[in-house]
């Protein structure tokens, strides 16, 4: 096994966090705050965020809408450059800090930023961000990973890059009051699929990763099994605290990592919409029956140590029954598709050279239009 790990996020977790921002932007900062269509201003959050901000000089951007644009980031971009701003404060889920991460290199950048996200080129700077996170999902809040699309192209793209690391990340559950059952959901699924995604490929020689994906993945289901307690702190709590874990980049440095899930899901919602974290509850039951001679023993692996099952297929049939009581269709005919849906995907997934993805890539064009078949 080698790897290299570095999180420089610093977390900040629990009630009555979002004030300690203050300790870690620099007192001289001029600060834009970033957030999403307004969901801060109905718990608290905002008031919270203008009260830590009071000896700033700060600016607001709002508008940032799920499933980011470069068409919107762009404008704050021209915020930046204008007021000459140094410093990002992020506050939403991972839609708002993807977009910052992306408003954080594109600052200090010549040229269209686009580029960072079509992989023509790299940032080599990026403006310091902070993060206080008001739906736990993604894991972006300490990650540096930014997903962004761009809507005169129907496309929605990714960049790595270690500079857009947030420098802090505040996680008070407290904030989750607000959320409805749909980003509930959602962000159980997301978790349980990036935990999928580094864990459910071929066997590894760690006696450490495998135990601590599959701690993640139980509890996520326990949550799934408490769904009647999700209005509850210690509930939302866990969620918060899985979620961050399951995508801060530990579980899968190493072991072998899958992801084609992500990459199919991100050209549906490119093209159709779909909410992230549906189209992953789509895409991934049926890759894992097309893919299952390549998975098949971490799959059982999965169904004993995670399900108490011995049998590597129905271990798909439990994943699939978890998405299903949390009422998440895990059929494609559910949503708004067009009878073009399986040419869109697998053309966008061609031109985005995504043609040979998975752990093996060996998740060819030929299978993933024998996947999206079978989700319909
Ligand atoms: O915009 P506001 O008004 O804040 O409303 C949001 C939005 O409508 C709302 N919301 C957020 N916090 C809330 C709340 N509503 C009530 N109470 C609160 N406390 O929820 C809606 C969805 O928000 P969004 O940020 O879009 O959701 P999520 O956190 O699931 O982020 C999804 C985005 O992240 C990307 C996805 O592709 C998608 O674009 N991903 C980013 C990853 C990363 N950077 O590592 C990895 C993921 O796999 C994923 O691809
Ligand atoms: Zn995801």
């Amino acid at each position: 096994m080698t790897y290299t790990y570095h999180n420089p996020t610093l977390i900040e977790f629990g009630k009555e966090k979002i004030k300690s921002i203050f300790n870690y932007i620099p007192k001289d900062a001029k600060v834009l705050f970033v957030y999403g269509g307004g969901s801060i201003k109905k718990n608290g959050v905002y008031e919270q965020v203008v009260k830590a901000l009071e000896k700033y000089e700060s600016f607001e951007f709002s508008g940032v809408e799920p499933n980011p644009t470069v068409e919107t980031m762009n404008k704050a971009v021209k915020i930046v450059k204008e007021k000459n701003i140094n410093f990002i404060l992020a506050v939403g889920g991972g839609s708002v800090i993807d977009g910052c991460k992306y408003l954080a290199a594109a600052s200090l950048y010549e040229g269209d930023a686009w580029d960072f996200l079509d992989g023509t080129t790299q940032p080599t700077e990026a403006l310091p961000l902070g993060v206080v996170l008001t739906l736990p999902a993604t894991g972006s809040e300490s990650n540096c990973g930014s997903v962004v699309s761009r809507k005169t192209t129907n496309e929605k793209r990714f960049f790595f890059s270690p500079k857009v690391f947030p420098m802090f990340a505040v996680l008070d559950p407290s904030v989750m009051i607000t959320l409805d059952d749909r980003q509930l959901s959602n962000g159980l699924i997301d978790a349980f699929v990036h935990t999928c995604e580094q864990y459910l490929t071929y066997p590894n020689d760690s006696l450490l990763h495998d135990g601590y994906s599959e701690t993640i993945l139980k509890g996520l289901i326990t949550l799934a099994n408490n769904w009647n307690k999700r209005d509850t702190y210690h509930w939302q709590e866990n969620l918060m605290l899985l979620a961050n874990q399951a995508l801060n980049g530990f579980i899968g440095s190493g072991v072998p990592q899958d992801w084609a899930t992500h990459m199919i899901g991100h050209e549906l919602t490119a093209f159709y919409g779909l909410d992230h974290a549906r189209s992953l509850a789509v895409v991934q039951p049926q890759l894992l029956r097309v893919m299952f001679e390549d998975k098949k023993e971490k799959l059982l692996q999965m169904g004993q140590n995670v399900f108490n099952i011995d049998d590597a297929q129905k271990t798909i049939e439990k994943i699939e029954e978890l998405y299903h009581s949390l009422e998440v269709s895990t059929n494609l005919n559910d949503y708004e598709i067009d009878d073009k849906v399986v040419s869109n995907i697998t053309n966008a997934l061609e031109k985005h050279e995504m043609t040979a993805i998975g752990e093996k890539q060996n998740i060819t064009l030929d299978k993933i239009e024998q996947i999206l078949t079978l989700t319909m």
